[in-house]
């Protein structure tokens, strides 16, 4: 398991790009030597370090390595960009003055204040990543028995542990937040880590919440490690045999492609849960929902068995719903997923809400409801939904803008009557 020399090489040129374009862009105004050293000197710092972390990461790639990797990436993001953002705007107030022969200033202004907002953006992203907001959601279930009446999840996802720089005391108010509600079932839906098992090694003590039904967990599509090089195809099956086993110890039940029955006096709740099932060619599609139906339809025509009130299906992408799930599967009441992060970035005012996330998931934050479709239930009228939770941890940077992580409980209610 080695850093490749492509990776490295990678890091180097994004490290210089921006100096080589500024070099391009200015060559004619540098005159001594000063200039080439400035405008050099801070990518150099950077690329060295980029470097040293490469070589460090490499015998072998520690839990270490990789937070100095990220903090790393987020002080590139954090000095460069903001640079380059001011160099532009200097570069557009210099062309214009000499094309046109116009001094105008607002140009370089605007890039001083494009890179003080950049700065800023980064800055408050970083502190806000160890921050939570709980969401309480009501979810009506038509026909719902007065047992699974107040039946309450508690769901969290994409917990990315590699990536947590210092997150133990985020991570135990997370566990006893959830403690407070009580919850009757606990679940994950995926993306415990981000490549590798070792990221296991200082997981959370999840174990602590103690629901009336276990806690079940599923695969998301970081839980495969399958955005990493490894030197054979045993060393991945290794790793990520080593991931589930690691998920299992943290006290779940890991639901790969797989169902289980909880009993509430004369009727029961079916939580199925499949392996993570992302849209091909860009996502995989590990799962398999009809291995992982089987059970339920196998439940359903024994007679002997209670009859299921609920079908909850947990599914790391929610695209899966849209794929696959809705209509193939009508009778499924709800699906929880994860996967998007709100795209770690947005702004939410009240009842306006933007994220880059958007323009890739048509669902990628809180709930959604779709009718099913009657012909292919037996349940007509029956209400589909799908709830999107955005997650707890990040990826790439230390950061999370207008995106606090989530702690989502969801509570089965009766729906109101119709008029
Ligand atoms: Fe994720």
């Amino acid at each position: 398991m080695a850093l490749r020399w492509q990776t490295i090489l990678f890091f180097l040129l994004a490290c210089y790009f921006p100096s080589i374009v500024r070099y391009i862009r200015h060559f004619r105004y540098f005159k001594t030597w000063k200039d080439y050293a400035l405008n050099f000197s801070v990518s150099t710092v950077f690329a060295l370090l980029m470097l040293f972390a490469g070589i460090r990461s490499q015998y072998p790639l520690t839990l270490r390595g990789l937070h100095l990797l990220e903090a790393l990436l987020y002080l590139y993001a954090l000095v460069i960009i903001p640079m380059d953002l001011y160099w532009m705007g200097y570069a557009l107030y210099g062309t214009i003055k000499r094309v046109f022969h116009r001094k105008q200033r607002i140009w370089a202004y605007l890039g001083g204040f494009m890179a003080a907002l950049v700065a800023g953006v980064l800055l408050v992203g970083f502190v806000e990543r160890h921050e939570y907001m709980v969401r309480v959601i009501e979810i009506p279930i038509e026909n719902l028995p007065e047992a699974f009446e107040g039946y309450t999840i508690a769901q969290i996802s994409d917990a990315h542990l590699g990536s947590s720089l210092i997150a133990h005391k985020f991570h135990q108010d997370i566990i006893d937040t959830i403690k407070t509600f009580h919850p009757d079932l606990f679940v994950f839906t995926g993306d415990m880590i981000n490549n590798y098992a070792f990221e296991l090694d200082d997981a959370p003590d999840f174990s602590q919440i103690k629901a009336k039904d276990g806690a079940f967990a599923i695969m998301g599509n970081h839980d495969y490690g399958d955005y990493s090089s490894w030197t054979s195809s045993q060393a991945k099956f290794d790793n990520l045999q080593a991931i589930e086993q690691g998920i299992r110890h943290m006290g779940f039940t890991l639901l790969n492609d797989s169902a289980v029955f909880i009993t509430r006096g004369t009727s029961c709740l079916a939580l199925i849960g499949v392996q993570n099932c992302g849209v091909p060619p860009f996502f995989k599609c590990y799962g398999d929902m009809n291995t992982a139906y089987k059970k339920v339809l196998e439940h359903e025509q024994n007679k002997a068995l209670e009859p299921i009130a609920a079908q909850v299906l947990l599914s790391h992408d929610p695209s899966h719903w849209d794929y696959e799930v809705r209509e193939g599967f009508p009778d499924i009441d709800l699906m929880l997923s994860g996967h998007t992060h709100g795209a770690q970035f947005g702004l939410k005012y009240k009842g306006f809400r933007w994220s880059p996330s958007q323009y890739i998931f048509k669902e990628w934050d809180g709930l959604y409801m779709d009718q099913a479709l009657v012909s292919a239930s037996d349940k007509p009228n029956k209400v589909h939904y799908l709830y999107v939770n955005v997650g707890l941890g990040y990826v790439g940077i230390p950061f999370r803008f207008g995106m606090k992580a989530e702690v989502s409980i969801l509570r089965f209610v009766k729906p109101l009557k119709k008029q």
